[in-house]
């Protein structure tokens, strides 16, 4: 395949291509680790893990730290493979979210595929969840950087974090833009900025670009989640591989929700009371929820401000010298908006 441009005239799944490619074999190694450090004699643990594993997912933060340690240089000639052992750590952290994640949000589609809490129920899925976090920690011990055990270990609190505000937000539509912001900047951006600075740390650059990377992943983060969110109404089921709608169903306060809530008249502020705040829902409701969400342009809303919060990732990235490895990184930030096309 052609190497990307930067344009963007290419599909979004070129964009994600282009930095496999780029990463190919280091990928190839993290998911070796990955497949070969879920294992453990509780066989009911590496049955649940090889279920949601082996179910995919674009594996898009370890790709990040894969590429951003390349981008910094790393390995260098005198090689080295931190870089592959702790982006399999960052996706066992990203696994364990999305195990309790699916349970907190009662979901039943992850990947495509039944979501783990379906298959094997919640207990199970919350333990396992904590069986891969606890793996994630041990394989920062082995990397043994204090300075990376720092970084991911705070984004792992911030996570948590972020998922509680979100269930102290739930039902609440008086929530801002800016605790929203908070919200997605916590429970998903965090671990997208730790994923990046860590690839500089390992190649041991300066602070200036560590904190560039970190700038960038956490930019790219806050827009993929949003872009997220407006999936959530108006993607289709089958290509997602998550169920449509949750969101509403939970009564979650997400941006498509609050544009169209401010924009609403009477009669529409009191139908997202109702199923939002009230939580009292009927069939129909999500198919009138989406038309009102269409008919205020929250979605357009939403993705222009992704789109800001892409331009600003790409712009962090302008202090590394051009190369094949910085244009996939941009050209990544644009796949997260694509997306939504
Ligand atoms: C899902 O993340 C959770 C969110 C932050 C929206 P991804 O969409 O990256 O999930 P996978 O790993 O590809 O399945
Ligand atoms: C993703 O949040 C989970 C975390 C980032 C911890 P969501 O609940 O919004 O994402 P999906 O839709 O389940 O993937
Ligand atoms: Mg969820
Ligand atoms: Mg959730």
């Amino acid at each position: 395949m052609a190497l990307v441009s930067g344009s963007t005239e290419h599909t979004s799944e070129d964009a994600l291509s282009a930095l496999v490619n780029l990463v190919e074999a280091d990928l190839e190694a993290c998911n070796h680790v990955i497949v070969g450090r879920m294992d453990s004699p509780v066989t009911l643990i590496p049955q649940l893990a090889a279920h949601i594993v082996a179910a995919g997912g674009k594996r898009l933060r370890p790709l990040l730290t894969l590429a951003a340690a390349r981008l910094c240089g790393y390995p260098d000639r005198d090689g080295g493979a931190r870089h592959v052992e702790l982006a399999a750590c960052v996706e066992f952290i990203h696994t364990a979210t999305l195990l309790h994640d699916d349970v907190v949000d009662e979901s039943q589609l992850r990947r495509g595929l039944a979501s783990a809490n379906a298959v094997f129920g919640n207990k199970a899925s919350v333990l396992v969840g904590d069986f891969l976090f606890a793996r994630a920690f041990q394989l920062m011990v082995e990397d043994g950087s204090l300075k990376v055990l720092a970084i991911l270990s705070a984004a792992a609190a911030t996570i948590a974090e972020g998922e509680v505000l979100q269930l102290v937000t739930q039902n609440d539509l008086t929530t801002t833009e800016a605790r929203y912001l908070e919200v997605i900047q916590g429970k998903t951006a965090a671990l997208f900025a730790a994923a990046c600075q860590i690839g500089a740390v390992v190649a041991d650059r300066s602070e200036r670009e560590e904190t560039a990377l970190a700038a960038y992943g956490m930019k790219l983060g806050i827009a993929f989640q949003l872009v997220d969110d407006a999936l959530d109404y108006v993607a289709d089921q089958a290509t997602l591989g998550k169920t449509i709608g949750d969101d509403f169903r939970e009564g979650k306060i997400t941006l498509p929700v609050l544009v169209a809530f401010v924009a609403g008249d009477e009669r529409e502020r009191a139908f997202w009371q109702r199923t939002i705040e009230a939580m009292q829902q009927t069939d129909a409701d999500l198919d009138h929820a989406m038309h009102l969400i269409a008919g205020h342009g929250a979605i357009r809303a939403t993705l222009e401000r992704a789109q800001w919060f892409v331009q600003e990732a790409k712009a962090a990235l302008l202090v590394f010298p051009d190369s094949a490895i910085r244009r996939a990184l941009a050209d990544v930030a644009d796949y997260t908006v694509q997306r939504l096309r």
